[in-house]
């Protein structure tokens, strides 16, 4: 079953920003017993935010957009609600985010997929490139990309 009225949208207010940053912490971080504050970095403030709500706000999911180049973007931060996976919401959230990378002129996304998730991102059309990084020593990812 896939859920429909899914709202896409940019945060806006400090709530929204809150209510962002905690669903990334909790999907991403928390389960790893990794500390608050570890689901930010230093691209914040130069990236494009991006989630998914229900028709009542609730925020459902998000993820993060940011350009490596002019022609290459790059998703990252990927995470949809717990209890709320596999409903259409990721796929939804990505070509929310393909849109907006080609609205400013990428030719390119490439993201890092935790090995998890790599047949939902095929799913979504990417391609594996190569196998690349082991993070906190447990969480092998993979390169991927697809031309926009
Ligand atoms: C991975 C994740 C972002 C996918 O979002 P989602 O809303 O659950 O996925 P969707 O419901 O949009 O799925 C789209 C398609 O991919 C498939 N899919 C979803 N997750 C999958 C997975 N982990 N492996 C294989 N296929 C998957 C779905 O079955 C669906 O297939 P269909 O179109 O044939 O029905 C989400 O499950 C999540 O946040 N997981 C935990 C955090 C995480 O691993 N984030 C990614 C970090 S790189």
């Amino acid at each position: 079953m896939k859920l429909k009225n899914i709202i896409l949208l940019e945060p806006q207010t400090q709530k929204e920003f809150e209510a962002y940053y905690l669903l990334r912490y909790q999907t991403l971080r928390k389960p790893w017993n990794k500390p608050s504050g570890s689901e930010k970095d230093d691209q914040e403030n130069e990236s494009i935010h991006l989630m998914a709500c229900d028709e009542n706000r609730n925020i459902l999911g998000v993820c993060r957009l940011q350009f490596n180049s002019s022609i290459e973007a790059q998703l990252r931060y990927m995470a949809v609600k717990e209890g709320t996976q596999g409903l259409g919401i990721g796929k939804k959230l990505i070509e929310f985010a393909e849109q907006k990378a080609k609205e400013k002129s990428a030719e390119k996304m490439i993201l890092q997929s935790r090995e998890i998730a790599i047949g939902f991102y095929e799913k979504c059309g990417y391609r594996i490139v190569e196998k690349s990084y082991l993070m906190w020593d447990q969480i092998q990812h993979y390169l991927m990309e697809k031309k926009l």
